[in-house]
């Protein structure tokens, strides 16, 4: 992969990032990607090539459609709002996109009709009728994730209706017992709907042979083996209304699936970049195209960048992707990211806590080698490698010599000329390239920290503070300092892809212009004036990392209310005969699933309810609604309960709960009902 890519001929290159949904916040497993393709991108414009780096937000589906249903907004204000949110996030972690766009745009749909009609005048597209679950009572089409019940397999309830959590078995939602739709709690019915598809089957032999082309990692490669051997389906591109995406071209009501407009989205964020700066659209996306074309993706997304992606451009008339570039999930302390941990780390509450974003680009850096593997985010070895590498090897080469230089030397810098320290610094240059270019950030780093180890070892064997006690050693002081000091320039060119900040502070105070590559063979000349050394960053406090997870477990807990809040809200409590928000707050409210509802021999106004809140072991109240509800048809609704009340022992068994109903003397008891979109297991707040 290396091979004459990584030449220095200038190229044309057009990189992007996977769109993240605009229906929830970019959070620390996010950040590995972006991390990793903004510093392959800065190290790629470092080399002098025209390089544009695209991304935008993935809008459609049913997801968005349903949060903003529930947030009661349109999906046009909620994807809005999360642009900006991401967009944030993104800028102040120094992501910097040449464009960050959104699939829900004009170019967007131009460019997905386009490619559509395409696929179908190349005879690509068939229509069939399929048969699918339909919410009832919400009118619509289910996805298979918006379908529970009870895996057939192990019989676990509440799983998804494609997977199954407990067992890992994938099924159709049409095996599920007991199935009823996530968003009402209805039972689903099975209705037929005509579907447009990709005729993918038909795609095997240009797949196979892309394969081979060097597009994929080895891995990824492989996992293409697996899915050939089991046979390649077509792919179902449409959803039925109502739907949020874009109406297919002469098929009403019929909309292009997510994930055949969303790849298209980075086209469209191109092309409106293009259409901005003047750039030749064509170029970079025609069949017979020069320029080259790279996405960085997770690896649990590659089916769709590997086999569909490919097989849609080709049969469109488009350039195929150079290369495609899975990475690993991240784990936190060697677990999954997990809410109740706290280790569900969103970016915004990292820059709140721990603030400087450097920390993070460079501790994923550090663990980034090119493969599919998964990387570890250990927050104690994160504490103490970037304190030991960043503040303890590198930035203490400059703050032990750069006092003298402006002490001693009016700022002005010796001749660095056959200095076997530099000498070894420069000489590694074309292999940190080589590891920079391979995504093997890691490798590289662990090259320039033993090159730092090296400058370090230099300044100690010199001891410019001894020195300086000499005066008759002035022109060795110099030259030691102003050695060490273009060893620091070095470093800092190596480190520039991965801590961009801190290399333009850098940049300010050597007082030179931003460094590319190959500014490695131009050193600071003898008599250059550098600025008066600042302190450049600052050792990270393990509290503040503690703070943080501590942060993102409280905002799981019911009580939103601070500690400061509550002495006061105590106090007007007292006072008012008002309770505080934290005597609410003890009340753990949740929504629950009906699961079953039944009679009680002996009891006159009982019925047996079995809530399920989305715990392994559902619940059994026993609710005064006799009177007014026949169990039937209770069964599959969603309801209120309080969680957290005392079990009572009752002549018919233990009562784990209550259900909410409101009642007097008009009329009741009504059971309480949450909109549509709640889930079991969700607070009540
Ligand atoms: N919208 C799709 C991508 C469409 S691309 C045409 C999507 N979005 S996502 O928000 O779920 O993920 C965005 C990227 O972040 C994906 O590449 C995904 O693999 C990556 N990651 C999301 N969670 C991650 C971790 N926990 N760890 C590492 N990367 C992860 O998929
Ligand atoms: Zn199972």
């Amino acid at each position: 992969m290396s091979g004459n890519t990584s030449s220095n001929a200038p190229r044309k290159i057009l990189v992007t990032s996977a769109l993240p949904y605009a229906n929830g916040s970019i959070h620390l497993g996010h950040m590995v990607e972006y991390v990793q393709s903004d510093v392959w991108v800065r190290f790629q414009k470092m080399q002098g090539h025209t390089v544009h780096y695209v991304c935008a937000d993935d809008t459609h589906g049913t997801p968005i459609m349903l949060r903003a249903e529930k947030e009661g907004i349109t999906p046009e204000e909620l994807i809005n709002r999360v642009h900006a949110e991401h967009y944030a996030d993104f800028s102040d972690f120094l992501v910097t996109f040449d464009n960050y766009y959104s699939t829900n745009s004009e170019e967007n749909r131009e460019l997905s009709s386009r490619i559509y009609r395409e696929l179908k005048s190349n005879g690509k597209i068939a229509i069939r009728t399929i048969e699918q679950y339909f919410d009832p009572v919400k009118q619509m089409f289910l996805p298979d994730r918006f379908i529970k019940g009870e895996c057939p397999k192990c019989h676990a309830k509440d799983q998804y209706g494609d997977s199954c959590e407990s067992c890992g078995t994938t099924y159709s939602p049409t095996e599920l017992i007991e199935p009823y739709s996530a968003v009402s709690g209805a039972p689903p019915v099975r209705k037929e709907t005509e579907h447009y598809f990709f005729k993918l089957s038909e795609c095997e032999n240009f797949l196979r042979e892309w394969t081979r082309s060097g597009t994929l990692q080895p891995e990824a490669a492989n996992k293409m083996g697996e899915w050939f051997a089991s046979g390649l389906s077509d792919w179902d591109i449409s959803r039925d209304a109502p739907y949020f995406g874009f109406e297919i071209p002469d098929a009403p009501g019929k909309y292009f699936y997510v994930w055949l407009d969303a790849p298209i989205g980075y086209m469209a964020s191109f092309k409106n970049l293009a259409t901005r700066e003047g750039l030749d659209f064509g170029e970079y996306w025609k069949a017979d195209s020069q320029a080259e074309l790279y996405h960085f993706i997770g690896k649990d997304i590659l089916y769709f960048h590997a086999l569909f992606w490919p097989a849609t451009l080709k049969f469109s008339g488009y350039r195929q992707p150079t290369q495609i570039f899975a990475h690993g999930f991240l784990t936190v302390n060697g677990e999954k990211m997990s809410k109740s941990r706290g280790t569900f780390i969103t970016a915004r509450s990292y820059l709140d806590h721990v603030k400087n974003p450097e920390y993070l680009r460079y501790y994923y850096a550090a663990k980034l080698n090119g493969t599919m593997e998964d990387i570890d985010l250990n927050l104690e070895d994160f504490v103490a490698r970037v304190n030991s590498d960043l503040v303890g090897k590198y930035i203490n080469i400059a703050s032990r010599t750069a006092g003298f230089i402006a002490k001693r030397f009016d700022g002005k810098l010796a001749a660095v000329e056959n200095n076997a320290v530099i000498a070894e610094l420069r000489s590694a240059a074309d292999s940190i390239r080589d590891s920079f270019h391979n995504r093997d950030t890691a490798r590289a780093l662990r090259d320039i920290m033993a090159l730092a180890d090296k400058a370090n070892a230099y300044v100690a064997e010199n001891a410019p503070w001894e020195i300086a006690k000499q005066p008759e050693k002035s022109a060795a002081l110099h030259e030691v300092c102003s050695v060490s000091l273009e060893a620091f320039r070095l470093l800092t060119l190596y480190l520039k892809p991965i801590l961009p900040q801190l290399a333009q502070s850098i940049e300010t105070f050597l007082n030179i212009s931003p460094l590319t590559w190959g500014d490695i063979d131009r050193p600071l000349p003898a008599g250059h004036e550098i600025q008066a050394y600042q302190h450049l960053i600052t050792r990270i406090d393990p509290k503040l990392v503690e703070a943080m997870v501590e942060a993102n477990k409280e905002s799981m807990q019911p009580q939103a209310a601070s500690q400061p809040q509550k002495q006061s809200q105590d106090a007007i409590a007292e006072e008012t005969g008002y309770i505080s928000i934290d005597d609410f707050a003890k009340v753990d409210l949740r929504i629950a699933r009906i699961a079953n509802a039944e009679h009680v021999e002996g009891a006159e106004k009982l019925l047996r309810l079995t809530l399920d809140i989305g715990e392994e072991k559902p619940r059994q109240v026993f609710a005064g609604i006799k009177s007014a509800y026949d169990p039937e048809s209770l069964k599959g609704r969603l309801t209120v309960m309080v969680v957290n009340l005392a079990p009572r022992k009752m002549k018919f068994g233990l009562s784990e709960g209550m259900v909410l109903a409101a009642s007097d003397e008009r009329g009741g008891p009504f059971i309480l009902s949450p909109d549509s979109g709640a889930q079991p297991g969700m607070q009540v707040k």
